[in-house]
């Protein structure tokens, strides 16, 4: 179903996971509280259909599902709220209860087809399966507005099992067929190829859709979806920055900026509203703990830097020399007001709203605004960046505060690098230790290890970076087997450092915290 340059563009749903399939990945669980936080920000985006959860798989995910239906699902224009479920009664009814305040509900069933997954997860025979799918969606028929069903693994199924099996969901009621490479082993010929026979040869009714939804175990699920596409799929599931299980999801902000930056390649759009992908983001990586890689496409703080001296000639003199995109058309607000140690309350007021946090309370933005006059003291400039990641520390809460930090190295041998740091901590109050190594900043992780009561810490990456009159450090370590990270800018190197260090043992804290509520819940 590939289409000819002269027809009008298809319009693709998007349907996002980044609250079902991205929250189940480690390290991004996230309660009640930030879940609705980010629907909100979903909603704002205007993605089509938004997967808030797996109800029956916990009370935590029932009760999320629940607020963000009763809070966000009967708004006028809010997306299509889903639920995943396993074609039984008992997930069907968790899904049909937590959905159930929303206006527009789709049940999402899914269930393995590939020969693997039917004998090692079902043991079943084909026959017993079809059974199974056909009657999991007549449960699910007019219960919710409309039914969704995966052939889970479907890029490893038998094609011809694969074709029954749509054939039977569709006779048996479903509206949307999903056909998820759920591990990530297709290429884009491939699947470009099983769309477009699957969406001529399948039987079904008319308003039936076919749907992507890619895992990036190769690094190629936003060009699997791309090619989907093509090969006549009308509905992409994706995650904002990416996130999900193992290697991620399709990301969300490349799938929707490839389509609107190539129209004359794919000639299909989407109804996302792209300038809130910036802001989307930026509170995903501030709610999970985890912020996009520096080079990300479209989000990474790298995206639309130009650093090389070559490419600031060009980008002066057009734009479009190095820029296949505008870094508005993500809502990354022009550089045109430039914020720095004169600018007011006013200026950053308009330059919050700009980043999508217009309604901060007085309280949390006069303490925002003190952090911002002490870092514009440090540097010419504050970009965006800094103020999100401000932003970010803001809302976290920190474990630890750094109130002091001495060095003391030396030319001779025996003259082994010491660092003294004294910290404040929220509940064990003011800590002094000393740290010992053969370099300055082992010896300033030393101490740090020795606060944080580390049995086993280790230095692993520091990456230092002159930025005009500031040093950017970022430092990469283990703790107890566990890798964290952290960055931070200042004049002097050895502070610098200490609050990157800083930085990453507030991270690993509410890292802690963040799954020591996942697992109470
Ligand atoms: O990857 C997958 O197969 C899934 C299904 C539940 C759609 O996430
Ligand atoms: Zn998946």
């Amino acid at each position: 179903m590939s289409q000819s340059p002269d027809q009008d563009p298809r319009r693709i749903a998007i349907f996002d996971t980044s609250l079902r399939d991205g929250e189940q990945a480690p390290g991004f669980s996230m309660n009640t509280v930030r879940k609705l936080k980010l629907a909100h920000a979903l909603a704002a985006l205007k993605v089509d259909v938004m997967e808030v959860g797996f109800a029956a798989a916990s009370p935590g995910d029932a009760e999320a599902i629940h607020a963000i239906a009763s809070e966000i699902g009967s708004a006028p224009g809010a997306p299509m709220l889903c639920s995943l479920a396993r074609a039984n009664e008992r997930d069907i009814d968790a899904a049909e209860r937590a959905l159930g305040p929303a206006k527009n509900t789709r049940l999402h069933l899914f269930f393995g087809t590939s020969d693997l997954h039917l004998a090692a997860k079902h043991q079943m025979e084909k026959p017993e399966a079809l059974a199974t799918i056909e009657r999991a969606i007549e449960m699910g028929r007019g219960r919710f507005t409309e039914i969704e069903f995966s052939a889970e693994d479907a890029l490893r199924t038998d094609p011809a099992f694969l074709k029954e099996v749509l054939e039977c969901a569709a006779a048996a009621g479903a509206d949307v067929l999903n056909v998820p490479d759920t591990v990530g082993y297709t290429s884009p010929e491939e699947i470009y190829a099983l769309f477009a026979d699957l969406t001529v040869n399948v039987a079904r009714p008319d308003h039936v859709v076919f749907s992507t939804h890619n895992h990036n175990d190769l690094g190629m699920a936003v060009a699997n979806s791309l090619a989907a596409v093509r090969g006549g799929a009308g509905q992409i599931e994706c995650t904002i920055n990416g996130i999900g299980e193992r290697a991620g999801n399709c990301a969300l902000e490349e799938v929707v900026m490839a389509l609107k930056t190539r129209p004359d390649h794919y000639r299909a759009n989407t109804g996302v509203d792209t300038r809130q992908i910036f802001a989307v983001s930026r509170l995903l990586g501030e709610v999970t703990g985890n912020a996009p890689p520096r080079n990300k496409a479209i989000v990474g703080r790298n995206a639309f830097a130009h650093e090389a001296g070559i490419h600031q000639h060009g980008v002066l003199a057009d734009r479009r020399t190095y820029e296949i995109m505008s870094p508005e058309d993500i809502g990354l607000p022009s550089n045109a007001l430039v914020l720095g140690k004169h600018s007011g309350k006013h200026a950053l007021r308009a330059r919050l709203a700009a980043l999508g946090h217009g309604d901060m309370g007085d309280n949390r933005f006069e303490k925002l605004y003190a952090d911002f006059k002490r870092l514009a003291d440090t540097r010419r400039e504050v970009t965006d960046n800094d103020l999100c990641d401000l932003i970010a520390e803001d809302g976290r809460g920190h474990t630890w505060e750094l109130v002091r930090v001495e060095m003391r190295t030396g030319t001779k041998a025996k003259e082994r690098p010491t660092a003294k740091v004294t910290l404040d901590h929220t509940t064990r109050g003011r800590l002094t230790t000393i740290g010992h190594g053969t370099g300055p900043f082992e010896a300033l992780t030393d101490a740090f290890c020795v606060a944080a009561e580390v049995k086993e810490g280790m230095l692993e990456s520091i990456d230092a970076h002159q930025l005009s009159r500031e040093m950017e450090i970022e430092v990469g370590l283990t703790v107890d087997g566990v890798s964290i990270t952290g960055r931070s800018q200042h004049t002097d190197v050895v502070i610098a450092a200490a609050e990157a260090l800083l930085a990453a043992f507030n991270n690993h804290a509410r890292a802690q915290e963040t799954s020591r509520l996942a697992n109470a819940a």
